[in-house]
Parts: structure tokens; C-alpha cells; sequence
């Protein structure tokens, strides 16, 4: 099934590395050819000549071979492969790739990466939980690259938690999953919004919100991934997005997400409006730094464009048209309102009372409604995840309208 396909595999000095000879024997089995690179810490975890005779391939570990004088080009590698999964990955190693500490050749590679990347971090439970970690694995997962969660279960120090790497047998799945998805897409056109909007008071300040743009960049991303040609407009955003479906437009306001929007909305199959816009904008900025005072200071606000519903009026035969409704009350009600009152064929829910839904978090909790009134309802899921489930539901949605 792998037949053809380069993996280069980089492993890490953790005790989840004892899996790898065995995965490296299912990808062999199934046709992919396979280079692996290892730190110094992993050899102490897993021998390098069980993973040499697996892979039929000499492991690296450094960018001179001692023995033969021989150049391991990082970049060479970086080309050559159309897929890389770092597993099992450290803390230490997460915070090398989030932040580029290219200080061993496993790093390099991962740097120098021209092809989708895969990471499975495994750690205690402690390390995992801990918030360098989550914001390290955060960043990554900004740069495009996928993260196999880890799963929950018994870990090496007799702890049981989140932290154990996936199984061989599951990772080869999820392998073969990210190649021969079906490209749903292909052809289609999809818009997507992400991020805040930023609305100006003065030169030096504004009112913004919390959204970090994750879940529109992680709808970009699945969007692309399935074959989709993606125009991305988002507001000021950390996150960065690699791949090369993915044209991404930057705006700040929301009268700039606005024009943006109506310039791409008439080419487009597909609207999944994820940003959060501003709904009022300061009326009249102050050109010069406002000054303090002692007394109260009032900003009058203006009502903004609401970009969804002047886009549901425009909206053509065979577009399809998905919102995004964040509440704190009544959310069922509130998003079934919306949907109708912007004409959309989508709504995706967030309630901000669940846990694990919301701004700046990895995870996200939604529900989405049609206007059939068919309701589908996930878990506490990551936003690639999430993504996953609303193209899914988008895609069903087409299909029943006939329009893909
Ligand atoms: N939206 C938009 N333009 C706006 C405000 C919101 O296009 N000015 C879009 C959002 O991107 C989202 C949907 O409309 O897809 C619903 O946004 P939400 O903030 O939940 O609701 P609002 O319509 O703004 O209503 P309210 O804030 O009163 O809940």
C-alpha cells in the first residue's frame, strides 16, 4: 500500500522507542522505503543495528558518517522524503522543533522538512501536562505539523495518564490514512476565515478578542490536505501555516475581513467563516496617542458589517456556506437562530461553558446543527481533529445537495 513512499522516521531517547523496530517492519512490509535518524539519548533506548537491518538502510545520527567520511545532507534528506514522523519524542526534542535549536542532526532534518511532518511526543504524565510542554506541542501544531496524541494508559515510571506513544500498528493507520485519503476536494475552492479581528482606539492600543485562530487554521489545513485550493484570510494570528494549498491573506479589521471577504467569496465552493469578527468598531480612532486623565473616558462604538450574513445574501447555487456561533447561553437556541438568519447550510457550535471548548486551547467541543435540524454532537476533541468531523459534515452536506 506504501509502495514508493520515502519515510524518514527520527526517534528520541524515550522509553516508547522500543516500539519503533516494529513499526519500521510494518511500514517495510507494506512497500515504503524508510531511513531513520536517531539522537544519542535513543540509542540507549533501542539498538541502531535492529533498525539498520529492519529499515535495509545505515541509521544516522550525526552529519559526518565517522567511518566513511561520508556528508549525511540534512537537506538531501529533507527532499527526499514525503513523509516525516518523529516518534517517540521528547519534551526535550518538542522544544528543540518548536523553537529551531538545531544543535543535533535529528533537528536539522525536522528543519529541513519539505513534506508534511508527523510528531508523537511520549513522556510521564507530569511532563506532558506540564505548560511548556502544551505550549511547545501548541506551536508545532501552528507550523502544520501533526500530532499523534498520546494515548492515556499505564507509562514507564508505574504512573497512568496521558503520555504512552501509539501502538506500531495504529501509527502505520494513520500513515497510510495521510496518504491515500480520498481528495474529496480536489477542484474545489474554499474560503476560510481565522483568527481576531483588531479594532483601532488610537495609534498605540485597540479591542481585540481571545481567539487564537487555531481552529480556522486547522479547517485550512484539513480543507488543503483533502484536495481543496484554500484562501485563508485571517486576522493577527502566532500561528503559521506550511502548506502549499494554503494562500493566506492578512487583515486586521473587521471592515478589512470584510473587503477581503468579498473579494474571494464569489469564486468560492466552500465558506467556513471561523474568525471571531469584532461586531462594533471604534467610530472615530484618535490619530495621536489618547492621553490619561482622571476622568472616565467614553469610546463610542459603530455596529460592523456582519460579513456572514451580507455573504448569505450573495450566496449562489451550489456554494455552501458554514458559521461559526460562540455562546455562553442558550447555545442550541442562539445557533439555530443564526443559521437561519445568515442563510447557512453549517453551523458549528461552541459553548464556552464546556470544558475544553474555546479560545486558545488545542481542544475544542462542538455541535453542529443543519437546517434539516440534524444535530451531530463531538467529544472533546483536538482542533485537527475538529477540523476532520466539520469537512466531513460539510462534505455529507454537498453530497445530499448534489453539489460536489
Ligand atoms: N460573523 C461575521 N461578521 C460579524 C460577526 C460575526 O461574519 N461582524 C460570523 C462569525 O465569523 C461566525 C458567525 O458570524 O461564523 C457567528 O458569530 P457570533 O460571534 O457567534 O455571532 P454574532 O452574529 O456576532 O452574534 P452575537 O455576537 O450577538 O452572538
Amino acid at each position: 500500500m506504501l509502495k514508493g513512499k520515502h519515510i524518514v522516521i527520527g526517534i528520541t531517547g524515550g522509553i516508547a522507542a522500543y516500539k519503533i523496530p516494529g513499526l519500521v517492519r510494518l511500514l517495510i512490509k507494506d512497500g515504503a522505503e524508510v531511513r531513520v535518524i536517531m539522537t544519542t539519548a535513543a540509542r540507549d533506548f533501542v539498538s541502531p543495528l535492529t533498525l539498520a537491518t529492519l529499515s535495509h538502510n545505515d541509521v544516522i545520527f550525526h552529519p559526518f558518517n565517522t567511518e566513511t567520511g561520508v556528508w549525511n545532507s540534512h537537506v538531501e534528506l529533507g527532499q527526499w522524503a514525503d513523509l516525516m514522523l518523529f516518534a517517540p519524542v521528547t519534551a526535550n526534542t518538542l522544544a528543540k522543533m518548536a523553537h529551531g535549536v538545531a544543535d543535533n542532526y535529528l533537528v536539522t532534518v525536522y528543519l529541513s522538512a519539505k513534506c508534511p511532518v508527523l510528531i508523537a511526543p511520549s513522556m510521564d504524565l507530569d511532563m506532558f501536562q506540564h505548560p511548556t510542554t502544551r505550549k511547545n506541542i501548541k506551536i508545532l501544531r501552528g507550523f502544520g505539523n501533526l500530532i499523534i496524541d498520546p494515548q492515556e494508559g499505564e507509562l514507564a515510571s508505574g504512573l497512568s495518564g496521558p503520555g504512552r506513544m501509539e501502538e506500531p500498528a495504529q501509527i502505520l493507520q494513520i500513515i497510510r490514512d495521510f496518504f491515500f485519503r480520498r481528495q474529496e476536494l480536489k477542484g474545489k475552492r474554499v474560503l476560510v476565515t481565522a483568527g481576531p479581528t483588531y479594532e483601532t482606539i488610537d495609534p498605540v492600543r485597540f479591542i481585540g478578542n481571545r481567539s487564537s485562530g487555531l481552529m480556522g487554521f486547522s479547517l485550512a489545513e484539513e480543507a488543503a490536505s483533502r484536495g481543496g485550493e484554500v484562501v485563508l484570510i485571517t486576522g493577527p494570528v502566532h500561528i503559521t501555516s506550511c502548506h502549499p494549498a494554503i494562500r493566506r491573506v492578512d487583515v486586521t479589521s473587521a471592515s478589512g475581513m470584510y473587503r477581503a471577504c468579498l473579494k474571494h467569496f464569489g469564486k468560492a465552493d466552500i465558506l467556513i467563516m471561523a474568525a471571531a469578527v469584532a461586531d462594533y468598531t471604534v467610530k472615530d480612532p484618535a490619530s495621536e496617542k489618547l492621553k490619561k486623565s482622571r476622568e472616565d473616558l467614553t469610546l463610542t462604538l459603530s455596529p460592523t458589517h456582519d460579513i456572514l450574513q451580507e455573504l448569505g445574501k450573495r450566496k449562489k447555487p451550489g456554494q455552501t456556506l458554514v458559521g461559526f456561533a460562540l455562546e455562553t447561553s442558550d447555545a442550541l437556541d442562539n445557533a439555530k437562530t443564526k443559521l437561519k438568519n445568515k442563510s447557512l447550510d453549517l453551523i458549528v457550535v461552541n459553548s464556552l461553558k464546556d470544558r475544553g471548548a474555546g479560545f486558545g486551547l488545542p481542544t475544542n467541543k462542538v455541535t453542529i446543527l443543519t437546517p434539516s435540524g440534524d444535530t451531530i454532537k463531538g467529544k472533546v476533541k483536538s482542533k485537527q481533529e475538529v477540523a476532520s468531523d466539520i469537512v466531513d459534515a460539510i462534505l455529507t452536506c454537498r453530497n445530499t445537495k448534489n453539489t460536489l
